[in-house]
């Protein structure tokens, strides 16, 4: 029998990829090939260009749930799903199934010991003590106050400064900024100033890009590849590595002049009266009412200041960035908008300052502008994605089983598109209510 040569073997094998991939071309509307030891791996990584939108289609397609399958014993089998019933199941009614799991810490791990990468008693912990912290009147006062002057002592002038000048600027590093500012000032009551005319650069915002760039690349990975990345100091994984150094001398010099602060002004457990930080607020924590908080520890203060900078920077400037980018495309949407800021905005002579309105009260009356945003967020949601682990064997309603310790992605992009759930028009930005059937 003749044997094969090298080259007509990689010829053959290089073949079967065309044809493969023109199969699934072809039929990209049902199907994604499951390929012998590759699974789908392949027909994923040649759309990955345009992940998102495709993976809406394949959705659609699927029924809305679909069981991706990944190379043999990687680790990367998971159970994608936009169905309302199974994320009603997973979030809510089956809830205490449903956790991060040991694979997310993994992928999260810079996180440490942040709210966003925990389970059980230390995320009932975190929460509880954030939920009163954050409903707290001292920082609901400081929230306020700072966002009134960021807004009106920085983002404003800024905005001044660019449309005189008639230079074009980049919205999204602006938020990205605008946010950063904001949230620092909230989680450590100091200001790190990235947002000024000058666009200065900051080691803040480039240490949580490249750490939220890694986590992405983590996710499509085969899970041995960037192990190995990390163990070598390699691409994304060495970027990680000096952007959680950076961060984190960043976050001791932080957490080291509170604890200073704190010290010769001894405030007192609970005088919250002049509004106060989430970092004051930790290091003055009663520790008897929350057991597993090291809050002596400087190593869970750095972790509280990257989860919550990082979750709230991110999301924010991200709605921020779509929304003003759908108002540039929708002029009518502006108009309705503007129509209903001045209908309930009390009148005032020209040149004259608006008179002082009661915020909160002012705020439910735009209604339109509530719209308006949510409809942003529907179609660009700041939060792609939502990963869940079952702690049990489930069905979930949709009938598709999952094992303990499997993967579950929200695919919350694609939910936002899916004409089943949101109508024919679901790709159009309409604040306007719509009818559901759910
Ligand atoms: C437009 C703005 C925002 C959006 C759309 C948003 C969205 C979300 C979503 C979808 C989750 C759930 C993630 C999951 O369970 O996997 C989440 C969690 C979280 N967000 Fe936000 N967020 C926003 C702003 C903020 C801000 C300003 C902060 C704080 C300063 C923040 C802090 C958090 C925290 C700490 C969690 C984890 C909660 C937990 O695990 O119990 N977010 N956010």
């Amino acid at each position: 029998m003749a044997s094969i040569g090298v080259s007509e073997a990689l010829t053959a094998i290089f073949g079967l990829f065309i044809f493969g991939y023109l199969l699934i071309k072809k039929t990209s509307k049902i199907h994604l090939l499951d390929w012998p030891v590759l699974g789908m791996f392949p027909g994923a990584i040649v759309q990955l260009h345009r992940v998102y939108d495709w993976s809406a289609v394949l959705l659609e397609n699927s029924n809305l749930t679909f069981p991706f399958k990944g190379p043999w014993y990687v680790g990367m089998d998971t159970l994608v799903t936009v169905d309302p019933a199974n994320i009603h199941h997973i979030t809510s009614s089956n809830f205490s199934n449903y956790i991060k799991g040991p694979e997310f810490q993994e992928y999260f791990e810079y996180f440490g010991d942040g709210i966003i990468n925990t389970d059980s008693d230390l995320w009932k912990d975190l929460r509880k003590s954030s939920q009163i912290m954050f409903n707290h009147q001292g920082f609901q006062k400081l929230s306020m106050s700072t966002a009134t002057s960021q807004l009106k002592d920085k983002l404003f002038p800024f905005f001044d400064h660019f449309a005189e000048a008639g230079k074009i600027v980049d919205l999204q590093d602006v938020f990205q900024r605008f946010m950063l500012d904001t949230i620092f000032i909230l989680v450590t009551g100091s200001d790190p100033g990235s947002l000024s005319i000058e666009m200065p650069k900051n080691e803040i915002v480039k240490s949580l890009d490249d750490i939220g760039e890694a986590i992405f690349y983590r996710h499509i990975t085969p899970r041995v590849i960037w192990k190995l990345q990390k163990w070598m100091g390699m691409r994304k994984e060495k970027k990680m590595i000096e952007a959680g150094a950076t961060f984190d001398g960043v976050c001791a010099k932080y957490i080291s002049a509170k604890r200073e602060e704190i010290r010769s002004q001894g405030i007192a457990h609970d005088d919250h009266s002049s509004g106060e930080d989430i970092l004051t607020s930790y290091i003055e924590l009663d520790t008897t009412k929350y057991k597993l908080l090291k809050t002596e520890d400087d190593k869970f203060l750095r972790d509280v200041i990257l989860t919550l900078t990082s979750a709230g920077k991110e999301a924010t400037a991200a709605a921020l960035t779509w929304f003003f980018w759908l108002l540039s495309e929708n002029p009518n949407v502006v108009t309705k908008i503007l129509q209903e800021i001045n209908m309930h905005l009390p009148k005032c002579e020209r040149g004259q300052e608006r008179l002082p309105v009661d915020n909160v009260e002012y705020l439910n009356k735009l209604v339109y502008l509530h719209g308006a945003l949510n409809e942003a967020m529907r179609l660009y949601p700041p939060l792609p994605f939502q990963r869940k682990t079952p702690i049990k064997p489930d069905v979930l309603p949709s009938g598709h089983k999952v094992e303990a310790n499997s993967r579950i992605f929200i695919f919350v992009h694609a939910l936002g598109r899916m004409r089943s759930v949101w109508g024919e028009d679901a790709m159009e930005y309409k604040p306007e209510p719509r009818e559901m059937d759910f």
